[in-house]
């Protein structure tokens, strides 16, 4: 409409009226209020860009959704507005482009980006000429990204609950009984005179024992199916670290293990449970030592990246083959004669449950290291890999059914 009226108004320029231009932009202005107010009640984000990516134009869903003040974000370039935003893989020429990101600041949140080029001027001009920026609309998607995260936790809780119940139940309690009745038993035979006694209490001993390493296996494998809530506090990675070594100096010391701490200063607090990460590390750090029968060096390295605290574990031990170093994570799989094959299992858990990550790698100088990063709590924007295009919106579930 704008453009008809300029072309009618171009070749009689100098025939218009002081009163006719004026008219033309009070029109004008009263047309971008009216499109300001549309744009602003909408709660989709919408960001106009020039075409290497600097603010034109952002209406107020925009802002909240990145904690942007208008006025101090136009004309700069968005990538920098946004941190973590890679723009390049946004501005894709004359391609619409549709990806979601996930935001960590003003909160967390999964948002689906569609960027559109904007052609404009003279049709017969070619698409670089024409090409004169983006605009962006992105829409929230984090309620429909948490609820389907957390339909597949639970169904995935739930079943396993089901199994770690019926192993309480199956084999924790005829291992009471059982432990109960050579108690009855050593107790009868300590009544006995002293010869056929004595050689009768110490196989009873052996099978004391090994219904104690039972009990513990399947303590430990109800610990690692059922789902501990995180109590989160606010605390520093290094200190965890320590704390969980601690534990294990003992036996580092008795094993001859050189314990090397490359903790960087710094750190920023972490919002953790402090006591299922210190089991964590515990699992890590009590592989190590048993990796390295004859001595060697552990060490444990900390840092913090824009997203991540990392922290990595290096031992010098016997390392693992590409077959063991596939199924470690696996509930049961041990190498070890008395193993339960749980511990890298709950580590892994753990870790996850924080919404971290780890990873496993053999150094070149032979041994194991054990890669984790948790992420911080004031992470930057993250772009998530390229997926289908977005679903049409959501009608209410009575509208569905
Ligand atoms: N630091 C390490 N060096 C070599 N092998 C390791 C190391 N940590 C774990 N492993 C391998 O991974 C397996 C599984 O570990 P884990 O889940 O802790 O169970 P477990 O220690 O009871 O065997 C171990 O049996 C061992 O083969
Ligand atoms: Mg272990």
């Amino acid at each position: 409409m704008k453009r008809a009226f300029l072309d009618k108004l171009l070749p009689r320029l100098r025939r218009v009226q002081p009163e006719d231009v004026e008219a033309f932009f009070v029109e004008l202005a009263h047309d971008r209020r009216f499109f300001e107010t549309i744009f602003n009640a909408i709660r989709e984000g919408v960001i106009v860009t020039d075409v290497v990516g600097s603010v034109v134009y952002l209406n107020t869903a925009a802002c909240s959704l990145f904690g942007l003040d208008a006025a101090s974000a136009l004309g700069r370039p968005l990538a920098e507005k946004i941190s973590g935003l890679r723009w390049k893989e946004l501005a894709q020429g004359r391609e619409a482009v549709t990806r979601d990101i996930e935001i960590f600041h003003p909160v967390h949140r999964v948002l689906n980006f569609y960027v559109v080029p904007l052609m404009s001027g003279d049709e017969e001009a070619s698409d670089k000429l024409r090409h004169a920026g983006y605009a962006l609309i992105m829409r929230d998607f984090t309620d429909r990204h948490r609820a389907a995260q957390e339909t597949l936790e639970s169904e995935r809780a739930a079943a396993l609950q089901l199994l770690a119940a019926g192993v309480a139940h199956e084999i924790g309690n005829p291992l009471n009984s059982l432990n109960i009745h050579l108690q009855l038993l050593e107790r009868r035979l300590k009544k006995l005179p002293e010869g056929p006694s004595e050689k009768l209490l110490q196989p009873l001993e052996v099978a004391r024992d090994e219904i104690k390493r039972l009990d513990t296996i399947v303590s430990q494998f109800l610990h690692a199916l059922r789902p501990v809530p995180l109590n989160r506090t606010f605390r520093d990675l290094n200190a965890l670290t320590r704390e969980a070594c601690g534990f294990l100096e003992p036996e580092l010391k008795s094993r001859g293990i050189n314990l090397r701490l490359e903790l960087s200063p710094g750190l920023p607090p972490l919002e953790v449970d402090q006591d299922q990460l210190k089991q964590a590390f515990f699992n890590i750090v009590k592989n190590a030592c048993e990796a390295m029968k004859q001595g060697g060096v552990l060490s444990i390295h900390t840092e913090a990246d824009a997203r991540w605290v990392n922290i990595a574990f290096t031992d010098t031990g016997a390392g693992m083959s590409d077959e063991t170093m596939a199924r470690i994570f696996e509930p049961y799989f041990t190498t070890k004669e008395a193993g339960s094959g749980l511990g890298l299992m709950i580590t892994q858990r753990i870790v996850r449950s924080h919404g971290g990550e780890i990873a496993i790698e053999k150094p070149s100088a032979g041994g194991l290291r054990i890669m984790i990063r948790l992420p911080r709590h004031d992470r930057q924007a993250h772009m998530l890999p390229p997926g289908p295009p977005p679903l049409p919106a959501l009608h209410p579930p009575s509208a569905q059914s």
